[in-house]
C-alpha cells in the first residue's frame, strides 16, 4: 500500500506509524488499510474508465462492489471519491443506508433476493436492482407494481465468456447459478434463450422499468480481452432486442473482476489500459450496429480495495520439519531440505482464500529489519486445521522469532469479508491510516461478542 515504508531500524511503518507503535494501541491480527491508497485508486479507476468513454457515452459510473470489502467509513470515501456503491443483501444496503449514501448511487444484486431485500430496495429508491433469473422478474413485478412503481432493473446476462483467473474461454457452459442465459433455446419456448424471454417479460410487465443489461465474467482477471468480449456480445443482443421490441435501453453494466498482484508473478494491467481496450470495442461494435451507445458502468471490488491493506501478525512457535522432494523413502537417492512453519496468531478465519481458492501471499518481517540468510518459510496460522496456511512458500530471515510481526500485503479484499470465528477466534479489526493517523474503522471482536450470541446454560 502506498506510505509503507522501512524506519531506518528497519521497522515497517505506514504513513510514519510502526507496526509495533500499531499492535500496541490495537493488537493483532489487525487489517491495516491505507485511506489515501483506497482514496487514490477508487479515483484511479473513475478518472481511467471516464477518460476512455467521454467521447463514447460521456464516462463510466463505478459502482464499488462492496462485497469486497465494506464498512460505513469505506462506503463515505467510495461516494467522497465519486463513486457509487454496489451491494447484494439487505446487511450492505443498511451499511450504505447508515453511510448516508442516497439510492440513486446504489444497486442491489443477488441471485436469491428476499422480498425483504426487495421491498427495502424500493423503500431506499435504489438505482438499480440487477435481476438474476426470469422467477426474480415476476416476483419484483408483483412487488413493485403492488407498491404503486416501477422498479428500475438491469437483467444479468451469462455471455457464455467466462474467465478463470488470468484466463478466459469463450465457449463456456451456461451451468452455474447466476444469469440469465444468452444461449439458444433454454426455456423450451420456441426459439427463445432466457434472456430474451426475460427482456420481453422486462417490457411487458407492469412496475418493470428495464435500464439495460448486465455481465459479469469472473474475478482476478488480467487481460482485457474477456471483458471486450462480453461488451460486444451484449451490445450485439442489446441491438437486436431494441430493434425487436421497439424499446432503448440506455445503460450497460460491464461487471468488475479486475485482477491485482498478490505475488510478484503477478502482472496486472494498469487501469487506463483495460479501460482503453474496451472502449475501442465498444466504440466500434456500436459503430457497426449503427447503434448509440449505451452509458457504461463497471463493478470493480478487488482492484480498487485489494492493495490497500496489509494483515499483521505477531509470529508464536516455531518448528523446522525437512522435506522430502521424492517419495518420502529414505534411501531414494532425493534430496531432503529443511521448511520452516512459522505460526502466527490468526489464520484461515481471517484469511480463508488460500485454503479456499490456493490463492497465493507474500509475507515479510515487519518488526524489524534482519541481516540474517532467508529460509525458507511456511507462514500458518493457529486453527486446527492442517490445511491452515497463509504464505504457503515464502523466504523470511533465519532469525525470525516468537514476538516478531510479520506483514502479510494484498490482503483488502474478501479476506476481512470472508472471515470467521473458527475455533472461537474474534475477527480481527480493521485500522485505517491516513495523514499520519490511525483510527479503527471496524472494531475488532472481544470474547465477550463470541459469547453474547450463546444462550448459556440457563436458557436451554
Ligand atoms: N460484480 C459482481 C456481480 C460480482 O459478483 C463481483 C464479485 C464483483 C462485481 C466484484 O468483483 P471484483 O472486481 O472484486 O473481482 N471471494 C472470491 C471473489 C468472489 C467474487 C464474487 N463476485 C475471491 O476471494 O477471490
Amino acid at each position: 500500500a502506498a506510505g509503507v515504508d522501512r524506519t531506518a531500524e528497519g521497522e515497517v511503518a505506514i504513513d510514519g506509524i510502526t507496526v509495533s507503535e500499531l499492535k500496541e494501541q490495537f493488537g493483532t491480527p489487525l487489517f491495516v488499510m491505507s485511506e489515501t491508497d483506497f482514496r487514490v485508486r477508487a479515483r484511479g479507476f473513475k478518472d481511467a474508465f471516464d477518460a476512455a468513454f467521454a467521447d463514447i457515452c460521456g464516462g463510466v459510473d463505478v459502482y464499488y462492489a462492496g462485497k469486497s470489502f465494506l464498512c460505513t467509513a469505506v462506503a463515505q470515501w467510495v461516494a467522497e471519491e465519486g463513486l457509487r456503491l454496489d451491494t447484494c443483501s439487505g446487511g450492505e444496503l443498511a451499511v450504505a443506508a447508515r453511510a448516508g449514501i442516497p439510492g440513486s448511487k446504489l444497486s442491489l444484486h443477488g441471485n436469491n433476493k428476499s422480498d425483504t431485500e426487495i421491498n427495502r430496495a424500493l423503500d431506499m429508491k435504489v438505482g438499480r436492482i440487477v435481476v438474476d433469473s426470469l422467477d426474480e422478474l415476476q416476483r419484483i413485478a408483483r412487488i413493485a407494481s403492488g407498491r404503486g412503481e416501477a422498479a428500475k432493473i438491469m437483467l444479468r446476462l451469462t455471455p457464455g465468456v467466462h474467465a478463470h483467473t488470468h484466463e478466459f474461454i469463450a465457449t463456456a457452459h451456461e451451468d452455474q447459478k447466476f444469469g440469465l442465459s444468452m444461449a439458444g433455446d433454454t426455456t423450451g419456448e420456441a426459439g427463445l434463450s432466457a434472456a430474451e424471454e426475460a427482456v420481453a417479460a422486462a417490457v411487458s410487465a407492469p412496475g418493470i422499468e428495464l435500464l439495460g443489461l448486465h455481465c459479469h465474467i469472473g474475478s482476478q482477471i488480467f487481460e482485457p480481452d474477456g471483458f471486450a468480449l462480453a461488451a460486444q456480445k451484449l451490445l450485439a443482443f442489446q441491438a437486436a432486442m431494441q430493434g425487436k421490441y421497439g424499446i432503448v435501453m440506455p445503460e450497460l453494466d460491464l461487471g468488475g473482476g479486475y485482477g491485482i498482484a498478490y505475488t510478484p508473478v503477478d502482472t496486472p494491467r494498469p487501469a487506463a489500459e483495460i479501460a482503453e481496450a474496451m472502449a475501442a470495442v465498444v466504440r466500434a461494435t456500436c459503430a457497426e450496429l449503427g447503434m448509440e451507445a449505451p452509458r457504461i458502468s463497471i463493478e470493480p471490488g478487488r482492484a480498487i480495495v485489494g492493495s490497500t491493506t496489509f494483515t499483521l501478525y505477531e509470529v508464536g512457535t516455531l518448528k523446522t520439519v525437512r522435506v522430502d522432494s521424492g517419495n518420502g523413502q529414505d534411501g531414494d537417492g532425493n534430496v531432503t531440505y529443511p521448511r520452516r512453519y512459522v505460526s502466527v496468531d490468526g489464520g484461515m478465519s481471517d484469511n480463508p482464500r488460500p485454503v479456499l481458492y490456493d490463492a497465493d501471499y507474500s509475507a515479510v518481517l515487519a518488526s524489524r529489519g534482519s541481516v540474517e540468510e532467508p529460509q525458507l518459510s511456511r507462514v500458518v496460522g493457529k486453527h486446527c486445521e492442517s490445511g491452515d496456511i497463509v504464505v504457503r512458500d515464502v523466504y523470511l530471515p533465519a532469525d525470525v522469532a516468537a514476538g516478531d510481526l510479520l506483514a502479510v500485503p494484498g490482503t483488502g479484499a474478501y479476506c476481512w469479508a470472508l472471515s470467521s470465528n473458527y475455533n472461537y477466534l474474534a475477527r480481527p479489526g480493521v485500522v485505517a491510516v491516513r495523514d499520519g493517523a490511525a483510527r479503527l474503522i471496524v472494531r475488532g471482536e472481544t470474547e465477550e461478542d463470541l459469547l453474547n450470541r450463546d444462550m448459556g446454560v440457563a436458557n436451554v
